[in-house]
Formats: structure tokens, sequence, C-alpha cells
């Protein structure tokens, strides 16, 4: 099972408006500190923002999925997330923060959760949310019960990466096949 989210596991960007329980939050920090980290140093700090008014404030300064935009930017009170997690680090260069996100996305995969992993959101708003300026936010995980069913499609090298949305509002989300990006060099 821990391996077909390695596999299966697509990002999902609209949610149902339902809560996740604390235990599945803590079981998706209790991945990520059990992710691979440079020197074991373990920079990262989580915040977890589950009051509505305040997941509504961090809402309003993230973005989502602009290449098919607006369809699969969450509305609020209809498939907005219900849980946004904070990844603080003080260095700005704490690449851990992808080791520790792809874990919690993959044991939130196992247990029917979906994340959408979020990079562009406005700092400025988002750091004085949490009044941290000590601990920046470095991503956001928006993370909550999936309503839609992207799929992956496989391409090879001249294949474009672009996902899109087909007739039927199912997003698809080409990757690159084995052969497509490996080379033996023997
Ligand atoms: C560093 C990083 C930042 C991302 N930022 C955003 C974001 O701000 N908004 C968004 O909708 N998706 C974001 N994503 C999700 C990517 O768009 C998504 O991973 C990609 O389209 C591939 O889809 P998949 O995760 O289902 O394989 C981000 C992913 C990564 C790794």
């Amino acid at each position: 099972m821990e391996f077909d989210a390695v596999l299966q596991r697509r990002t999902i960007r609209l949610f149902q408006q339902k809560m996740v329980p604390d235990d599945e939050i803590r079981y998706l920090i209790n991945a990520a500190c059990l992710a691979s980290c440079g020197a074991n140093r373990q920079p990262l700090r989580y915040r977890v923002i589950r009051r509505p008014e305040l997941v509504k404030a961090f809402f309003e300064h993230t973005r989502y999925a602009a290449l098919v935009h607006p369809r699969r930017t969450p509305q609020w009170g209809i498939s907005a997330p219900p849980v946004f997690i904070a990844v603080c680090a003080k260095n700005p260069s704490a690449v851990d923060a992808g080791a520790a996100i792809q874990s919690m996305e993959m044991a939130a995969w196992n247990h029917g959760i979906g994340c959408c992993w979020i990079g562009s959101f406005d700092p400025a708003e988002v750091n004085a949310l949490l009044r941290a300026d000590d601990l920046p936010v470095r991503y956001l995980v928006a993370v909550g019960y999936p309503a839609e069913g992207p799929v992956v499609e496989r391409i090879g090298a001249d294949g474009s990466p672009a996902y899109y949305l087909d007739d039927s509002d199912t997003l698809h989300v080409p990757k690159y096949s084995v052969d497509a990006v490996t080379t033996y060099w023997d």
C-alpha cells in the first residue's frame, strides 16, 4: 500500500467540505518528521491552520493551477481546503522541506487524504498572519478529502508536461516515461 501512494498520488486542489481529524494531521506531520534530512538537522517546524476564519485568511493569499486557471482554483465554502499546514524554517535554502512535504503527501494519500503543495502564496501576508517573522513560512500544504480525481498520463521525451482539463473536467497530469528521462552511462 505504501508503494501505491508513490505511483498513484496526485495533487488535489478541490476538496470536500469536511474537517480532517487531528490524529490524521498528526500522522502527516509524523511522516514529515521521519523524512530524510541533510545532516539530520531537522530545521522545519509545522504550523497547523484549521480555525475556519484563519484558514480563509490564508486561502485568500494562495494561488492554484495557473495552467488551467480558474478551473482548479478552489472556492471558499465550496471546494476550499479545510486545513493548511505551514512548513516553516529559518534558512531559505532548507531543501529538506521537499523531502518532508513529499512524505506528508504520501502518508496523506495512504489515508485517502489529498494535498496541494503550495509555493505560490503571498509571503508577507502569510507571515503576518502567523506573526512568525523569526520562522518564515517556506511552503504551505493544503490538506483535505479529495473532491476531484486527477489522472496521470505517460509521455515520451517530445511530449508536453503541461497539465490540462479534458471535456469531462478531469485533470490530466502528463509525466515523462522512464525511457524519456533516462540514459545508461555504461
Ligand atoms: C515546489 C512546488 C510548488 C508548488 N506550488 C503550487 C502552487 O502554488 N499552486 C498549485 O496549485 N500547485 C502547486 N504545486 C503542485 C504542482 O503544480 C504539481 O505537483 C504538478 O502539477 C504535478 O502534479 P502532481 O503533484 O499530481 O504530480 C507545487 C508543487 C511543488 C513541488
